[in-house]
């Protein structure tokens, strides 16, 4: 058991990789708190972890939510020992057809929501606590269409730096997982087109050297390494995750 008697929030946790890591974290030993923000999707994500998890509506482009949450799940479990800060979407339009607005929706969630879940959680955590931010491939190479969510990510890379230099005196790590391309609901998300959703699944499964999609468990083991103290000297470090995507 890697996280025994851990009280772990996991944002993003009603779905894909967030889920898929609350339920490994779970199995470890660890409490969980999912966040997210469709009623369906919480449901569900309540359903799979049972009684002893807590499922929280929390839309974390919005501080005063952020910090109910944090105040909620404080109250009940009096600390937090892990973060996993992974909620994050994208949508996808070519650099003539970015406006103003779409750059702030997407900061605000992939890159303030991180940052004010580490704010707001960082004072509750004691010393021995991990912090994991997902960010993303993107943040190493250029993808048409994906000038936004790529900016976002690569913005999350250095605040992990940050916030893992600010926090290392309480003895506190910050580090990512850098997910390549995995078999979530993400993609669909996106706005593109079917053709499109297939023609670039097919792009990315030949760039990749293992030829696949990465599944959703194979970034939580990444991420449960992190969060645990077999990373306990571990810290500003992104752990890439990708199939050699950006590495071979
Ligand atoms: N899948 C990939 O290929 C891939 C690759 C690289 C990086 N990533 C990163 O991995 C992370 C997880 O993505 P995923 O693939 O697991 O996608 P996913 O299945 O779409 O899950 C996204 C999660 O984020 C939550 N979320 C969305 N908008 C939110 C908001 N405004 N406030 C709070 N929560 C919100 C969703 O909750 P609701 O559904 O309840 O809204 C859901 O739980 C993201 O940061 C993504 O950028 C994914």
């Amino acid at each position: 058991m890697k996280l025994k008697d851990k009280i772990a929030l996991v944002t993003g946790g009603t779905s894909g990789i967030g889920l898929e890591t609350a339920k490994l974290f779970q199995q470890e030993g660890a409490t969980v708190i999912v966040t997210g923000t469709q009623a369906a999707h919480l449901k569900d994500a309540a359903q799979a972890l049972g009684n002893t998890a807590m499922a929280l509506a929390v839309d974390l482009r919005d501080v005063a939510q952020i910090s109910r949450a944090v105040a909620d799940i404080v109250d009940t479990h009096g600390r937090i020992d892990v973060v996993f800060a992974n909620a994050g979407a994208g949508k996808a339009a070519p650099l003539d057809a970015v406006t103003p607005e779409q750059i702030t929706e997407q900061f605000s969630l992939n890159f303030n929501g991180v940052f004010f879940v580490i704010q707001k959680a960082a004072p509750h955590m004691p010393k021995g606590g991990s912090i994991v931010v997902t960010t993303s491939f993107l943040n190493e190479v250029g993808t048409p269409g994906l000038s936004i969510l790529s900016a976002t990510k690569a913005a999350v890379r250095s605040l992990v730096r940050s916030a893992g230099a600010e926090l290392a005196p309480r003895g506190i790590r910050v580090n990512a997982v850098s997910p390549g391309p995995i078999e979530t609901p993400f993609h669909s998300k996106l706005g593109l087109s079917e053709k499109q959703l297939a023609d670039t699944g097919e792009a990315i499964t030949s760039a990749v050297p293992l030829k696949r999609f990465g599944q959703p468990l194979e970034i939580a083991r990444a991420a449960l390494y992190l969060a645990s103290d077999d990373a306990s000297f571990v810290t500003g470090t992104e752990l890439v995750v990708d199939g050699g995507l950006t590495q071979i």
